[in-house]
């Protein structure tokens, strides 16, 4: 089962959205998914209550450095995918998940890379890859991107990180009221009323083509690298 991990250290960068749309678009397709709740206050533990329209959505709380590696193992044989959203922070519970993950999705605002935040992951990685020789596939996904950006200047930040060597989704997640109101509605834009959101049916056709693009690089059969020996190395150094 491939372990999805949504990461930027800066707090507010858009991955718990992300998380839930994806857990969300994914769950709606029939694949069974769990999210592991890692941020320390529990905001999708304690407000996705509403949720009995994905029976094969589970949501995994108290997520911590000491039993994610337990926790995904134990979840192995029964999800179809893991879905990891990662508190902000550089902590040491960042460098687990890390190593832990199949892909890794920075969520990035605008192109501003959420400055230092989607920097500092991208650096782990790079780190991981080149000192203990542990590549993990990750890509910026952009979000909270305005409706009406042109495909012009996205093409420009993607092609602005390229010259970087960092892989772009080609699909950003728009700044749109359904993302943003799923936590007051407890659930996620499949259990969402069109007349209580505008622009619910865009909302869900954005989260259609991101899961897509999704699922494009992270096909079920994947596995999650074989790494458990160099990985002891890298959660001590960046602890
Ligand atoms: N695509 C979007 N459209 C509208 N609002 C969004 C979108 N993405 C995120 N937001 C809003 O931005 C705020 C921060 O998003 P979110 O909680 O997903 O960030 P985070 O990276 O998980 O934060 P933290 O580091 O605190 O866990 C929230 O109020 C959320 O509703
Ligand atoms: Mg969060």
């Amino acid at each position: 089962m491939p372990v999805i991990t949504f990461a930027n250290t800066k707090g507010g960068a858009g991955k718990t959205t992300m998380a839930l749309v994806v857990a969300g678009e994914l769950a709606r397709r029939g694949h069974k998914v769990a999210l592991l709740d890692a941020d320390p206050q529990q905001w999708v533990s304690r407000w996705m209550t509403r949720t009995a329209e994905l029976p094969s959505l589970s949501i995994v709380s108290d997520i911590t450095a000491d039993n994610v590696e337990q926790t995904i193992k134990d979840l192995g044989k029964q999800a179809d995918y893991i879905l990891l959203d990662l508190p902000g922070g550089l902590t040491p519970l960042l460098a687990k998940g890390l190593g832990l993950s199949s892909h890794v999705f920075v969520p990035v605002q605008g192109c501003a890379l959420d400055a230092a935040g989607g920097a500092q992951v991208l650096d782990i990685l790079k780190q991981l890859s080149e000192v203990s020789g542990i590549k993990i596939a990750h890509s910026v996904a952009l979000t909270r991107v305005n409706s009406i950006i042109t495909t012009r200047a996205l093409q420009a930040v993607k092609a602005m990180l390229a010259r970087q060597h960092v892989h772009v989704l080609d699909t950003p997640l728009v700044e749109r009221a359904a993302f943003r109101d799923m936590f007051d509605a407890g659930t996620m834009l499949s259990g969402m009323k069109p007349e209580a959101v505008s622009n619910l049916d865009r909302a869900r056709d954005n989260a259609r083509a991101l899961a897509e693009e999704i699922l494009s690089l992270v096909p079920l059969k994947l596995a999650r690298p074989k790494a458990a020996a160099p990985r002891k190395a890298v959660t001590k150094r960046a602890a």
